[in-house]
């Protein structure tokens, strides 16, 4: 039996007992509600806490690479630690990533170019000044296609392994409390797809969880990543105001699930947004039984169920006063969810309502945001 302790570098093999569509058919998101068993690894998480978890693969993009290296599957390769030796089917599956590119993986290949035109192309993507073409470069291939670019040039399976990135775990909120639901870790998971350079590609760690995944095996490595802050006042007289859009949605579920289990007192506000209310309103019916009851206001912004975009931040502005009066009464503003463009829109918004309903000049406002930040009630867990 393994003395290390469960964690990071000696992961728990959970099972996955139950996944079902949260997007309804005619939704153009594919999200999951996904239930891992964790009975007999002891683990114990908050409110706020998200699950580390190690993917494997897809079988088609391992065998797409592998034929690209012209290799079999039995090839022996040791990792570039020199710590184990698989073979390079085994490691290809579980070790290495093959999705990104690493600019020495792009600068080896250029050098071993024959090809006069194609080596100028590599050169001139790596040279200063052409970031963007190289990041558009990247973006738009995959290791497999960037060798069939390439095929002329020769690499043993090892010289491959020393230049490929590692795979990585892949981080998820905890949708569910403890408290409430014992020896399981709720998920919220949108399976990413999308096409680039005319071929359909898959998110490595969604589309393990929710296509290739069997249910009830004991095979899917984790651990509990420890939130940095972002939960639940401790003081439960204390509102919050959650915005969670897309799979944002999640850490809430679990907030809410642990407040009403132990029936704090704060009043709570949710805004969710999605495209559309017919077929992607996750967990609406938790919600709106939580508003019947009292326990929960909630207000939701579905983007393509209309000509112009609805956003949280539209609704937020709209009930900007209401907001800026919770805050003023002492609640936590938490913000999870899209970190490039939504989080980004959302603090804008959240300025302007604390200039406009709290009567602040640009700066003050700034000030006011900050003094929430440093006494953590504005806290974000954006990706
Ligand atoms: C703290 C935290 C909590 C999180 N919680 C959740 C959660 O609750 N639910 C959830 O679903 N996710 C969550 N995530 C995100 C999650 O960790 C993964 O990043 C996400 O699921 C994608 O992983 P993947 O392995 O499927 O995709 P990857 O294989 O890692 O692919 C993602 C990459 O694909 C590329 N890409 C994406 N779209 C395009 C495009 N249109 N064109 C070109 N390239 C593109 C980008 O380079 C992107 O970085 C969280 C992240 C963090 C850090
Ligand atoms: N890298 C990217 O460009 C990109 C893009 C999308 C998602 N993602 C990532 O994909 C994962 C899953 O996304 P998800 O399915 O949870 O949801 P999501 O794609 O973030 O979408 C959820 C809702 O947010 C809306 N939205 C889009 N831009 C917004 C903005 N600026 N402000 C507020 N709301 C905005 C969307 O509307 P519309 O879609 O109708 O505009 C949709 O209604 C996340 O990791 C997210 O970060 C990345």
């Amino acid at each position: 039996m393994s003395t290390v302790p469960l964690g990071k570098g000696n992961p728990f093999l959970a099972t996955i007992k139950e996944r079902y569509r949260l997007s309804k058919p005619g939704s153009s998101k594919l999200t999951f509600h996904i239930v891992l068993d964790l009975q007999g690894s002891g683990y114990h998480y908050r409110p706020g806490d998200s699950i580390g978890i190690y993917p494997v693969n897809r079988p088609e993009l391992v065998d797409l690479t592998l034929d690209a290296m012209r290799a079999v599957g039995s090839e022996i390769v040791a990792d570039k630690q020199g710590e184990g030796s698989y073979s390079i089917v085994d490691f290809l599956t579980h070790k290495a990533n093959l999705s990104d590119i690493s600019r020495k993986f792009l600068g080896e290949i250029a050098l071993r170019q024959t090809d006069p035109d194609k080596k100028e192309k590599l050169n001139s993507l790596l040279e200063e000044g052409h970031k963007e073409e190289l990041k558009f470069y990247l973006e738009n291939h995959e290791v497999w296609d960037l060798l069939l670019d390439n095929s002329m040039v020769v690499f043993t399976p090892q010289e491959i392994v020393n230049l490929l990135m590692p795979l990585l775990p892949r981080l998820y909120s905890i949708a569910s409390a403890h408290k409430v639901v014992g020896d399981e870790v709720h998920l919220t998971v949108s399976r990413l797809s999308y096409e680039s350079n005319n071929n359909l590609r898959h998110g490595i760690c969604t589309y393990y969880l929710c296509d290739l995944v069997e249910l009830n095996v004991p095979c899917v490595p984790i651990y509990i990543q420890e939130h940095h802050g972002f939960t639940i006042p401790e003081d439960p007289d204390c509102d919050m105001i959650m915005i969670g859009p897309g799979t944002g949605v999640a850490p809430f579920k679990a907030f809410m699930e642990e407040r009403v289990a132990t029936e704090a007192t704060g009043r709570n506000w949710l805004f969710f947004g999605e495209c559309h209310r017919a077929f992607d309103y996750f967990y609406e019916k938790y919600w709106l039984e939580l508003e019947d009851r009292g326990l929960l206001q909630i207000d939701a912004a579905f983007s393509r169920d209309q000509d112009h975009k609805i956003y949280v931040q539209h609704l937020m502005m709209e009930k900007g006063a209401e907001i800026f009066a919770w805050l003023e009464a002492g609640a936590t503003l938490f913000v999870c969810g899209d970190a490039h463009r939504m989080a980004k829109d959302v603090e804008t918004t959240l300025l302007k309502i604390i200039e406009q309903f709290g009567d602040k000049s640009p700066q003050d406002a700034k000030a006011y945001l900050k003094l929430l930040r440093t006494n953590k009630r504005y806290l974000r867990d954006i990706y």
